[in-house]
């Protein structure tokens, strides 16, 4: 009798052990594990074999030039690293409700509009729910739907439409016959994306796959594909809000931590070719706690503000938030103001956000941070034709970034007139002098003087 053996698997990080735990070990997620059975066929089903016979050198390796397809928006396009390459596999993950379906749709419509054949595979909404929206964002009629969940089917389906490019919303709600797993568990939507890498290399269609990141861990989130595929992009943003970024967190075929801009519009998503005029358009000037800085996300520049809010704290523990950046990344900026400017910080609220909703996680944003929490408790506004680079240390010194010329050009195309820079960033662009004020600084201190 063949023994069934099963172990533990994570829903969110595919985390996998022999016995129950309430709590992921690496995640540190709770209530995430699920009993799986042991898949010996379908680990088989991971190999891809090339056919291979012998190692080859590099100068006899043809240096094919991969064809990639444009998806009509400029910004995803740079984001892919030029386009979907022919052949790959894409993961495309985010909240649920954040435009995955939506911007799916419009990259479909726009590689079918060039005579390719494009099949797009819902098994979440019926044809008719599908074909409303795609109606509403433009679709051409040249675009094929196909309404199944069975990963046989579909492979059936591709293997005899040929289709340049497939979109499968969403991968978790895919099945493979064989695999005695549940819908959705870890072992059927790692099974159904490894049969779905084999069609891709096999016949060189370019597929991608939408994963809905899953809060409650019933069903398997799209980081335990993320090994799997060739490129990674995340949906991020506020659903409130209606701006959406798209971020490259791997990628086989170009740049990774890219980011595209996009606002949500009634016909579907719109690409945002200057951030920078929308994150700061509409500024409130002349009030305390807001400062201006560039920011690099992947290759492109971008005036982000950073906003604080610093009040008298009626409690025993004074309450910190963050939206839009990280919180012990504010500890340590509240403890260097504390420490070196000697700002009695540990009796008020602190309250930081990013305006539009995007995250900033460079060090390059410290020092603005920094000063906008201080300008917000000393009541003094900031001037706004002023920005702000530099990376703040835990001994109140300011540490020179990376790229600053990038940051400064930026600076001086919005219209800034000023701006703070770390001193040992001032050497690198001393020629800029004439074009900007540069005011060097080497303590957070004297940053702090130069405000009041
Ligand atoms: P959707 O693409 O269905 O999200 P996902 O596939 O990631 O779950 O997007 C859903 C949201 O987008 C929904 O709240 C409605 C909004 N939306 C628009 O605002 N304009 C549009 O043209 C479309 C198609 C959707
Ligand atoms: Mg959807």
């Amino acid at each position: 009798m063949v023994k069934r053996r099963t172990s533990w698997h994570c829903s969110e990080c595919g985390h996998k052990q022999a016995r129950w735990s309430g709590q992921c070990p690496t995640c540190g997620v709770w209530n995430s594990l699920s009993e799986e059975v042991s898949q010996e066929e379908g680990l088989r089903g991971l190999v891809l074999s090339s056919g291979q016979k012998a190692p080859l050198a590099l100068s006899e390796i043809p240096s094919d030039q991969v064809s990639r397809y444009h998806t009509g928006f400029q910004e995803l396009d740079r984001v892919l690293g030029g386009g979907v390459v022919a052949g790959s596999l894409i993961l495309l993950g985010g909240d649920p409700g954040i435009g995955k379906s939506t911007i799916s749709l419009q990259m479909a419509a726009h590689v079918a509009a060039f005579q390719q054949t494009v099949i797009y595979i819902s098994g979440e909404e019926s044809l008719e729910q599908i074909a409303l929206r795609a109606r509403r964002v433009g679709v051409q009629d040249s675009l094929l739907f196909f309404n199944d969940t069975d990963v046989e089917k579909i492979s059936k389906v591709i293997e005899e439409f040929r289709p340049q490019l497939v979109i499968v919303d969403s991968i978790q709600i895919l099945f493979h016959r064989e695999i005695p797993s549940s819908l959705g568990s870890i072992t059927q939507v790692r099974e159904c994306t490894s049969a779905l890498m084999r069609i891709a290399k096999s016949s060189q269609t370019a597929i991608v796959i939408i994963g809905h990141v899953t809060k409650s861990g019933e069903i398997a989130g799209p980081k335990v594909l993320e090994h799997l595929v060739d490129t990674v992009l995340y949906f991020e943003g506020e659903q409130q809000q209606n701006l959406r970024f798209i971020r490259s967190i791997k990628n086989r075929f170009g740049p990774t931590d890219e980011l595209a801009v996009f606002q949500m519009s009634s016909q579907g998503l719109q690409e945002v070719v200057n951030p920078s005029l929308l994150f700061i358009e509409d500024r409130v000037q002349g009030t305390p706690g807001t400062v201006v800085m560039p920011m690099i996300e992947g290759s492109r520049p971008m005036m982000v503000e950073a906003q604080a809010l610093v009040t008298d704290t009626f409690f025993q523990t004074p309450s910190r938030r963050c939206t839009g950046f990280d919180s012990n990344r504010l500890a340590l900026l509240l403890a260097v103001c504390e420490k070196r400017a000697r700002l009695r910080l540990h009796q008020s609220d602190v309250f930081v956000s990013v305006t539009g909703g995007i995250r900033v996680s460079e060090p390059a944003a410290d020092l603005g941070f920094l000063l906008s929490v201080v300008s917000s408790f000393m009541n003094k506004v900031f001037d706004a034709d002023t920005t702000v680079i530099g990376e703040v240390g835990l001994g109140g010194e300011v540490r020179a970034v990376s790229r600053i010329e990038t940051r400064i050009k930026e600076a001086m195309q919005m219209g800034f007139t000023t701006c703070l820079i770390p001193q040992k960033n001032m050497k690198a662009v001393s020629s800029y002098k004439e074009k900007v004020r540069l005011v060097p600084v080497r303590w957070v201190d004297e940053a702090i003087d130069l405000l009041l």
